[in-house]
Order: structure tokens, then sequence, then C-alpha cells
């Protein structure tokens, strides 16, 4: 048995010039949790270039969503973002990863802190109703450069809180809160700043990070990773770990170089 699928592109959606994301078919073997990630590349000759991507479709859907940042002369990024409709795509048979809420232990509200394509696990967490039923609160925290890049926000703000399913949870849990850093937007600075100076907490109306009580998960640049552990590590919270559940989980967004 191959250890790929051969999917098929149904839909690629170009937010801006730098992102973009895409929707493939999925076949009925291929099981994830929510937050994890696959491998994924174009199909050819000899073994595939693959690139880690964070499944951003809830695991229940019949197909997968994949969100992508475009860089220039990236090998996988160059050719992947002129994929269409009808072209084939291959993804690894096995989702891994830590942004899944076994990895943390039971508390009241679950902070998911993402920057960039860093969003894309948590577009899946937050179509997962256990993550609901485990959590009192759900905080997403988009924090990105400009309003354009705020990808998925109508989904968010206007689709998801109609949801037949989804949408009483989303309407009374779910806070999102969408940051911008290079252009006027109503929510300014970034997530950093937005924590250490209590910004985030008034605006949402919820007291500071504390590990008795939240958990959180983040998904974003290494320079965000970098500069929010020692803060989280610094208000006393645990790293998490597969079969070591903590108070919070990190993971490098897809950013390739
Ligand atoms: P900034 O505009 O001040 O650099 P990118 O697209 O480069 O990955 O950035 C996405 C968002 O993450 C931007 O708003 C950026 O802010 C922000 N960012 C970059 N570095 C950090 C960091 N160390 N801590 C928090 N946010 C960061």
């Amino acid at each position: 048995m191959s250890n790929f699928f051969e999917e098929q592109v149904l839909d690629v959606h170009h937010w801006t010039d730098r992102l973009f994301s895409f929707s493939t078919t999925r076949d009925p073997g291929c099981r994830f949790k929510s937050g994890q990630f696959v491998m994924l590349g174009l199909p050819g000759e000899g073994r595939p270039l693959l690139r880690a991507y964070s499944i951003a479709s809830p695991h229940y859907a019949d197909v997968l969503d994949f969100f992508s940042i475009k860089v220039p002369n990236g090998p996988l990024t160059s050719k992947l973002q002129q994929i269409r409709p009808g072209d084939r795509i291959v993804i690894g048979r096995k989702a891994t990863g830590t942004l899944v809420i076994d990895n943390l232990k039971l508390g009241a509200t679950l902070y998911l802190l993402a920057t960039g394509t860093g969003l894309a696990p948590f577009m899946s967490t937050i179509r997962d109703p256990e993550t609901f039923e485990r959590f009192e609160k759900v905080v997403l925290v988009h924090g990105v450069r400009t309003v354009a890049e705020l990808a998925y926000r109508e989904k968010i703000e206007e689709e998801l809180p109609q949801d037949e399913f989804l949408g009483e949870m989303i309407s009374q849990q779910l806070i999102y809160y969408p940051t911008v850093t290079r252009e006027e937007f109503r929510n300014r600075g970034r997530i950093t700043h937005l924590i250490t100076t209590g910004k985030l907490f008034s605006d949402i109306g919820l007291p500071g990070l504390d590990p008795v009580r939240d958990r959180v998960m983040m998904c974003g640049s290494p320079a965000l990773l970098a500069d929010m552990t020692p803060i989280l590590e610094g208000m006393g919270f645990v790293e998490g770990n597969t079969g070591e559940p903590g108070d919070y989980v990190i993971e490098k967004a897809f950013a390739e170089k």
C-alpha cells in the first residue's frame, strides 16, 4: 500500500498575493484529529517534494481544507500556488501533531493563538463539538499584518454562528479576536503585546491568563513561539505533549523558506 493518498483539488481561494487556501477530496481512509497536520505535495516523477500542512477542515467533513503561504521561490509553494480544480495532490496517510485537545489538561478557557497561516489547525479545532464540550469558552486570536490577511474571518464571524450543527456552541462559547499590526483595524497590535499589557483580556471581558483555569494552543511564526513561550512559562504554564497533557502546546506554522 502506498504511503500516500492521491486526491483531487476541488477549489482554490487566493486571499492575497501571499496567502491562499484550497480544498481537496478526502479518501475515506484518511483519519485525523482536529489540529493535526499531514505531509502534502504535488505528484510527479520520483519522490514527491512534501511539506507539513495542518488540516483546516473539521474531522467529520468529506473534503480536506488547507491554508498556505505563497513563497515566490519556495520549492513547493511556488508551484502549489498555481493549482486549479481538477489537479492532483498527494497527501501522506499519517496525520500527526501536538495541537490536539487531548494534550491539554482539563480547564475552563481554551486560548488558540495564531499568526498568519497558524490559523489553519484552529479552523479544525473550532469546528469540533468536542472542543466546546471540554471547554466553557474558546478564545481564538488571529494576528496578521493586514486586514486582507484575516483569512476565514467571514466564515468565523458570519457563517459559523448560523451553522445548523455548530451555531449555538460557536455563538455562546467562541470569542474571535482578530488583530492587525500594519494598518488600521478595530484591534491592533501583536498577540504578545496584547497579552502582556492585558489589552486582550479587557477587550474580551475575561481575566488574565492563569494556568489554574486556562489552556493555550499556539501556532505561528518561530518568533511568536519564541516570545510567547517564556511569557507562558513565567506565568507557570507547563508544556504538554502526546501522552503527557499540560497547560499549553505549540507548533510552528507552515512557512516555506
Ligand atoms: P508585525 O507586523 O509587527 O511583524 P508574518 O506574516 O510575518 O508571519 O506575521 C504575522 C503576524 O505576526 C504579524 O501581525 C506580525 O506582526 C506578527 N508577529 C511577528 N513576530 C511576532 C512575535 N514575535 N510575537 C507576536 N507577533 C508577531
